[in-house]
Order: structure tokens, then sequence, then C-alpha cells
């Protein structure tokens, strides 16, 4: 059985959605593909290398398996990975492989989960996994579209956007940054949230001439949140030099950055459209 989950975008409100703020987000027309095949045992073959059930090199996946097993104990699968998305870019791709694995489980030992119980099985992956998080990667991995995120309110935003890939990071650690700085200024960094938050509310009424207006003034306050980098100032202030607004697209500190494309993108960035479908069957 093979199904795909698609990556995600986080328009405004990175970080401030941990803290139970909104954030906007959407599914990305770059996906993931998931085949699992009952088997003796266990092997993953991806890019990242052939194992059995390794929480190092495949811990989303393998925790996938672990959480799938407490429910049906099976003899094994094959499971095989091909995606489009970047990884550890702040574009879901490991939220995508959680709810594409589980999703393919589900058929091909023949579960019956919801679309609900799909997104709260990769919840707990993505907890097992990251200790910490919003759940808006498995969220919107599973149901695609584009959300006001934790109220789940459906937004229509169908965008051309550019991105800019940077390098690659751990959200994990950024966004224990944020929670140290929180920590340490408790007050300050709540009115970060809060103004993060009302950037987010005000770009959900989708009137796309204010983004360029609304990204900037996020990508300032993710600067003060410790998230963006005397590099990634650079470049941002590079950009608008050359006309391009951008901002930091999820945990920061490399990943993405995103603007909105008007027919011209900045040289080595790349195309996205927003509102994708969710998790899906493929045909094999
Ligand atoms: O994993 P990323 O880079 O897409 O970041 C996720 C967004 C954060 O708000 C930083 C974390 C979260 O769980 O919401």
């Amino acid at each position: 059985m093979i199904a795909s989950a698609p990556g995600k975008i986080i328009l405004f409100g990175e970080h401030a959605v941990v803290y139970s703020r909104h954030a906007l987000v959407s599914a990305i027309n770059l996906r993931c593909r998931v085949e699992v095949k009952k088997s003796d045992g266990f092997r993953i073959i991806s890019p990242l290398g052939v194992t059995t059930l390794d929480f190092k090199v495949h811990p989303y996946v393998s925790y996938s398996i672990k959480r799938f097993c407490e429910l049906k104990e099976i003899k094994g699968a094959e499971i095989r990975i091909e995606s489009d998305i970047p990884i550890a870019s702040g574009l879901g791709s490991s939220s995508a492989v959680t709810v594409a694995t589980i999703k393919a489980m589900n058929e091909e030992f023949n579960i019956g989960l919801s679309e609900e119980d799909v997104f709260e099985m990769a919840r707990k992956v993505e907890i097992d996994v990251q200790g910490r998080g919003s759940g808006i990667d498995p969220f919107i991995s599973t149901f695609g579209g584009s959300w006001i995120f934790p109220k789940r309110k459906k937004v229509d935003l169908c965008l051309d956007l550019f991105v800019l890939k940077l390098w690659e990071r751990s959200t994990k650690e950024m966004v224990e940054k944020v929670a140290l700085l929180r920590q340490k200024y408790g007050e300050i960094v709540e009115r970060i949230f809060d103004a993060i938050d009302c950037i987010t509310l005000r770009a959900s009424e989708c009137r796309i001439e204010e983004f360029d207006e609304l990204i900037k003034m996020n990508q300032s306050l993710l600067r003060a949140l410790g998230v963006s980098s005397q590099q990634i100032d650079e470049l941002v202030a590079r950009l608008e030099k050359e006309g391009f607004i951008v901002k930091i697209t999820g945990a920061g500190g490399g990943g993405c950055l995103y603007g909105v494309f008007t027919g011209k993108k900045p040289q080595g960035s790349f195309l996205v459209r927003t509102n994708a479908e969710g998790v899906k069957i493929e045909d094999s």
C-alpha cells in the first residue's frame, strides 16, 4: 500500500503557536510517499539508509511503527520512503513521513483508523521524537489545505510562494532556545508572542496586498526571539534591497525563507503552491 502526505509552510506564527497563540499554515505541493508491505521482520528503506527499526537513523518512521504496534501486533513490514520535501528545513518533512507511514500501515494492515486517529498518532510520534511541539505539522500533513491553527479554522489561501533553502538545523534546539528566553524574560517574550498572534490573525483575513508588511513585522519579531542569525539578517536585508520581502518559515536558525511570488523570484529559490491535499492513498 502506498500513501502520500504533503509538506507544509508556516506563513505566520511559528514559535508563538507552541505557547497557545495562532499560526497560519498551509499544505504545499511537495509530498512524501511511503510504501508498506507485510513482511517477516522490519526493514526501512529511505535515502537516509536501509535499517531495521532504528530510532537514530529513522526516528519518525520507527516511532510510527512502535505506536502502530501498540494497536495491533504484527510480524513485520517493509517500508520504502521517497520524498520531494527537503529534510530539516521547516517544510514538514518529518511529519509528512510520519503521517504517510501511519496511513500506509493502516491500509496495509486494515486497522480502520480515521484521519483524526492518524493525526493523533502522528502527534504522539512528534512528542516521542521532539519532546515538545504544537502539533501543527502532523495536523496539516493529515488534513491538507490552509488553516488557522490550533483553532482549526479553514482559510481559503491559494498562493504561489518562493522558498529559499538555507542550511539544515534542529527544530528541537530552536524550540528550546525560545523556551530559555521565555524563562529569562517571561513578560517580554509573552508580549512578542501576542504581537505575532495579532499579525497571524490579521493575515488570516487573506488580504494578500498586506502580506509583505506582515511578513516584515513577523520576521522582526522572530529575530527578537533569537531564532534568526546575523547571516540570516544580512540575507533578509540583501533580498529586501533586491525587492524581495521574506521571513523565516518554521523553527529558524537556518531552514527556509519564503516570500510571496509575484512573477520574479530570488536566485536559487524554488516555487511552491499552497493549499495542497492532505494524506491520501496512491495507486500502486
Ligand atoms: O519543524 P519546523 O521548522 O517546521 O518548526 C515547527 C514550528 C515551531 O512553531 C517552531 C514548532 C512547533 O511545534 O510548532
